[in-house]
């Protein structure tokens, strides 16, 4: 099963490889000059990233934030930046692909370092990564990197950490993408060495989704953090380092309060919270006699078809007036109902995330060696329930169903 979840990823990466595109990624320099005529040309009618804008202050509904965009660190400022640096890439999961590809189109001196003849090595290697030349062992890749990019799964960043430590001298930056290993460091007893600098730059999305947007021409939203600045520069770094993996706009926060948003987001309602609301409904709708296809309809195909793009694309608002006055007026009145339902678990979700529980409990389960295949056990019982056995059919009606995406 757990060969199902890597073939799966496998696939991903061959369709993100013949997706058409601006970017070629067979090799950096090739790349490279693609991507620059590119930007030079047509990319720079089409993506407003990459017009004359920059640094911003915005308000937030009454609140003013700095916002860093892409447009202050054109190619050829970020290539010179750059010059003397060695990106070593540690991890070549979701963001390890995404990010390190996108630093390499943008002509960067990229190398990655992954366990050798692992599940990792294969697809660097499928990426364009050659051994011995770009992709290294974790060790050597550490040694030869100026700024080393922890991307191993979080618990690896842990268990990793006795042997990589020392190898991050004085003079190197240290940089992540989730603020767990160093905020949770009672858990993790991972502390960085204190003559480097120590950089956050963390995509809000997958490394899939790093990949494509930037292929688009776009680039994806992320935040930007400094937990310890030596050079003087860390936060300079941090914000030209968000726009070498394919940033476009930057979000400036700290390591704390970066692993806190996450790690609740996900268990609420980007993940966990959004599945068990979904559960909830249904079961409710197949007790009162209401067939699978019916209760699939009116909980999720209608969710994730028709209303949620709504909200995503202008708001809350502007969902509620695509709609029926009748769901209008019932929808405003249950609302409160389920805010107040909710807020005490949201209240104990987020103090379950600062005091290190969900951290120990992610540390634990997925430094077991059987990681992959429990989390597989678990998957498949979501897949054998019955309401996502009735999405099957129900997305196979979609007149542009192709069955080898499920
Ligand atoms: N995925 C996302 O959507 C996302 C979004 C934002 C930020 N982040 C953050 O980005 C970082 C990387 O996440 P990810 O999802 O890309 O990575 P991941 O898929 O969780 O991790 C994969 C990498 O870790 C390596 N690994 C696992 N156990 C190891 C061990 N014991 N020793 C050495 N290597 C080991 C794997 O190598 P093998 O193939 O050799 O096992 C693989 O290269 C994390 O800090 C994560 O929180 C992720």
């Amino acid at each position: 099963m757990a060969s199902f979840a890597r073939s799966a990823s496998r696939s991903l990466r061959a369709a993100s490889r013949r997706a058409p595109s601006a970017l070629a990624t067979s090799a950096p320099k090739a790349s490279y000059s693609l991507f620059a005529k590119a930007a030079a040309t047509k990319v720079a009618h089409t993506a407003p990233a990459f017009g004359a804008r920059g640094v911003k202050t915005l308000d937030f509904a009454g609140t003013k934030e700095v916002v860093y965009e892409r447009s202050d660190w054109p190619l050829a400022k970020l290539q010179d930046y750059f010059k003397n640096d060695t990106l070593a890439l540690i991890g070549y999961g979701s963001q390890g692909h995404g990010q390190g590809l996108n630093a390499r189109d943008n002509g960067l001196n990229v190398i990655v370092g992954v366990r050798e003849g692992g599940e990792s090595w294969k697809q660097a290697i499928e990426d364009g990564w050659v051994p011995f030349q770009t992709l290294f062992p974790i060790e050597e890749a550490i040694k030869r990197g100026t700024i080393i990019m922890n991307l191993l799964s979080d618990a690896a960043q842990s268990q990793t950490w006795p042997t990589i430590a020392p190898l991050i001298t004085k003079g190197k930056t240290l940089y992540f993408s989730h603020g767990f290993s160093v905020v949770f460091k009672d858990d993790t007893h991972v502390v960085p060495p204190k003559d480097v600098d120590v950089i956050l730059v963390a995509p809000k999305g997958s490394g899939r989704t790093v990949r494509t947007l930037f292929k688009e021409g776009r680039g994806i939203n992320s935040s930007i953090a400094v937990w310890q600045d030596v050079s003087g520069h860390a936060k300079e770094k941090a914000i030209a380092l968000g726009v070498a993996v394919g940033s476009g706009y930057m979000y400036e926060t700290t390591f704390e309060k970066e692993v806190y948003s996450d790690l609740y987001g996900e268990r609420g309602v980007l993940m966990g919270g959004i599945q068990g609301m979904f559960l909830a409904q249904y079961q409710v709708l197949r007790k009162n006699g209401h067939t699978p296809s019916e209760a699939f309809n009116e909980t999720v195909e209608e969710a994730t078809q028709s209303l949620y793009p709504l909200i995503g694309a202008k708001g809350m608002d502007y969902m509620y007036n695509a709609c029926s006055t009748t769901a209008r007026r019932g929808a405003l009145d249950w609302a409160p109902i389920f805010e107040k339902a909710n807020l005490p678990v949201f209240e104990a979700l987020y103090k379950s995330v600062k005091d290190g529980t969900e951290t120990r409990k992610s540390l634990e389960y997925n430094g077991r060696a059987t990681y992959r295949e429990d989390l597989q056990k678990e998957l498949d019982e979501i897949n054998n329930q019955e309401i996502w056995r009735a999405g099957k059919v129900v997305r196979s009606l979609r007149p542009d169903y192709k069955p080898e995406s499920e």
